[in-house]
């Protein structure tokens, strides 16, 4: 069976680190169509649209999209690309890595992040000079979604239960419908659950990261707390992260276009390498996906390493030394 998948490489360093990730998968006994397109700054500087139409219809139909980066527009780029796919969950794996210098190595966690609604349902308003508002809506059935995902995802990996993060002392009727729904929903799964207030969870993963495995979270806390978490393991070329739907799937490394780097070959292609082995294991080829895993993990621990993790290897040289571990 062929798979078609989407390749928006984007700008900046986004076109370096994607063909690297095409060439990974390309060396994969598997019947890959990669279908290339436009999006972010570059192509809107040509045609007005950050997102090309075709780039949107493509990343809808396609099985599954790989993403580089977007510069200035990544917002225009994204979001509609997340909502192309119809993604629910973002899923953002946190983990360092042996070799490599983190402030916190004993770290290795993942957020499901609810990847619709709260802050970033998009109702702001300017109500006067002064006053600007903001709606938050948290629903009970993205919610419901959202855990359902979460107990199939602890039950099928090496997981006991997991955390849900949230601020219902306060926002008491949206994290309250959240956190509520959220715990119905693993207690009819019969999946463990506790709870920690996100503000609490900051300082405590900064104290102690191994307190917490599986983290669900609304979609703002989700952002900003798994960015800590990057911050905890060393740096921001090595954290993938995927935009789960019911049938596709986007993922993505969590960087950006790294003009200060870009167009000299040396980005860190680990964080879309491993994104695309998150887009294998969606698939369903567990199987390429751990040798990915593993030839990356060997490959940071070994080198050849990028700058950026004190080396001086290329994206090349790294790219090529994962395919050979393969
Ligand atoms: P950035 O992630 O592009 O870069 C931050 C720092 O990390 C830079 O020093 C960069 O060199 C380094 N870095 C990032 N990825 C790296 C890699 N793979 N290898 C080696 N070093 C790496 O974030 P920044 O500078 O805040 O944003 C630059 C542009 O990217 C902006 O225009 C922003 O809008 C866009 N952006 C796009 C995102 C997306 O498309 N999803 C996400 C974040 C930013
Ligand atoms: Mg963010």
């Amino acid at each position: 069976m062929t798979h078609e998948i989407a390749v928006v490489p984007g700008d900046g360093i986004g076109r370096e680190v994607t063909p690297a990730a095409v060439d990974v998968l390309s060396a994969l006994e598997i019947d890959f169509e990669f279908v290339e397109a436009d999006a972010g700054d570059a192509v809107a500087e040509e045609t007005g649209e950050a997102l090309p139409q075709e780039t949107y219809d493509l990343a809808a139909s396609a099985d599954a999209t790989l993403f580089g980066a977007a510069g200035e527009t990544a917002a225009d780029v994204i979001l509609p690309l997340r909502e192309a796919v119809d993604s629910f969950v973002n899923v953002r794996p946190a983990k360092a890595y042996p070799g490599i210098d983190a402030v916190r190595p004993e770290t290795d966690l993942v957020f499901l992040r609810e990847n619709t609604e709260g802050v970033y349902a998009g109702h702001e308003d300017r109500l006067t000079e002064d006053v600007a508002t903001l709606t938050r809506v948290v629903t009970q059935s993205a919610s419901r979604q959202l855990a359902e995902f979460a107990c199939e995802y602890v039950s099928e990996g090496d997981h006991d239960g997991f955390t849900i993060a949230h601020k219902a002392n306060v926002m008491r009727e949206t994290d309250g419908v959240f956190r509520d729904t959220v715990a119905a929903v693993a207690d009819e799964n019969g999946v463990e659950t506790d709870e920690v207030l996100m503000d609490a969870f900051a300082t405590r993963i900064c104290l102690d990261p191994t307190q917490f495995d599986v983290v669900v979270c609304p979609n703002l806390a989700g952002d900003v707390l798994s960015d800590l978490a990057a911050g905890l393991v060393g740096g921001l070329g090595l954290l993938p992260s995927a935009n789960v739907g019911p049938e596709r799937g986007l993922f993505e490394p969590v960087h950006g276009t790294a003009p200060d780097i870009a167009g000299e070959g040396v980005a860190n292609p680990a964080a879309t390498i491993v994104s695309a082995a998150m887009l294998l294991e969606y698939l369903g080829y567990d199987e390429e996906s751990d040798a990915v895993h593993e030839a990356v993990e060997s490959t940071l621990e070994n080198g050849p390493r990028t700058p950026d993790l004190g080396g001086d290897a290329s994206t090349e040289d790294v790219t090529n030394a994962i395919i050979d571990r393969l």
